[in-house]
């Protein structure tokens, strides 16, 4: 892709529609672009201001040995909301930061005694009834809560709903779900046999028309509660925290960490193993062989935690 900086905004952002439409034509369901990138573009096409920073070609490929997972990037669900030619490319703001003052007041969860099943039922009324998760939704979205094997071992959790979980109030079913089904696949489970969560129950809502933003700080410290009580509830013998905002989520943020470093070792959540990997989202924008077999490395270790047979091939899947 040429350099913005000699272009006119008109030429780069039709010059950005043929490139996506190319990725999407190639199969391409997600991509990252770094804020830096949406944002000039945001400007190019606002007037055009000659110091914006360069319009990277899309997706945006870090080094892979610089990155823990990219974070302040938007997932753009190509196959979902191509932008559309005919109409002015929607010029947003930079995201807002949360305003809403409740998300500052985690809920207080005491469960009931009773049954798993009880509790569990409990929890989810409690999480579909939250008004501050609803008063975050987008229009007709749904808040989304773990689903799965109440008795699992492995607990899977992941960050927040994206546009094909919050219409369908279930967490991990669209392009990152289908590749984290085929991983628990691999590992010889089923998506029916774990349990999969999310550190917040809503879609982070933003002004731009298409992708997901990162949670704040306020609304995973909002809704840890409730993914608490799930672990609470189910009693998972290992948490896999995908990516580093779950990582966050669970361990509180700490700037200096680095996925790269906490991958691959195990950690602790309130005494539950807890293996980090990479989100697979991650995965579908950085297919290499090499990030696969890190996130494959992971869950071998996880497997033989739980001691699961492994076979040679499994093994050397990805070597
Ligand atoms: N990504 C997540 O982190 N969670 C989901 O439920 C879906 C995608």
């Amino acid at each position: 892709m040429n350099d913005s900086s000699t272009m006119e905004p008109a030429d780069a952002a039709l010059a950005v529609l043929e490139e996506l439409k190319r990725q999407r034509s190639e199969g391409t369901r997600h991509l990252y672009m770094e804020e830096s990138t949406l944002q000039g573009l945001e400007e190019l096409l606002a007037g055009g201001k000659k110091e914006s920073p360069p319009i990277a070609a899309v997706p945006d490929k870090p080094r892979f040995d610089q990155v823990s997972e990219p974070p302040a990037v938007a997932k753009v669900p190509l196959g979902t909301q191509a932008p559309e030619q005919e109409k002015p490319v929607p010029v947003s703001q930079p995201t807002p930061k949360s305003v809403n003052p409740a998300l500052a007041k985690p809920p207080e969860i005491s469960l009931p005694d009773g049954s798993k099943a009880e509790r569990w039922n409990w929890l989810k009324e409690r999480v579909l009834g939250c008004e501050v998760c609803q008063s975050e939704l987008n229009p007709g979205a749904k808040v989304v809560f773990g689903v799965g094997n109440l008795d699992a071992d492995l607990f899977f959790c992941g960050e927040a709903p994206g546009p094909e979980e919050e219409e369908a109030g279930e967490p991990f079913v669209g392009p990152a779900g289908e590749l984290l089904d085929k991983i628990i696949s691999v590992m010889g489970l089923s998506r029916e046999s774990v349990y999969l969560g999310n550190v917040v129950n809503f879609r982070p809502r933003h002004e731009r028309a298409y992708g997901n933003r990162p949670p704040t700080s306020e609304e995973l410290n909002f809704c840890l509660p409730y993914l608490r009580a799930q672990l609470e509830i189910i009693k998972p013998k290992i948490v896999v925290a995908l990516g580093k905002t779950a990582t966050d989520g669970l361990l509180g943020p700490d700037p200096q960490r680095r996925l790269g470093q906490m991958r691959g070792n195990w950690h602790e959540y309130e005494g539950i193993p807890m293996m980090v990997t990479y989100h697979p989202s991650y995965l579908l924008h950085n297919p290499s062989k090499s990030s696969k077999r890190k996130v494959w490395d992971d869950m071998l270790l996880v497997m033989e935690k739980l001691e699961l047979p492994i076979s040679e091939k499994q093994r050397s899947f990805f070597q």
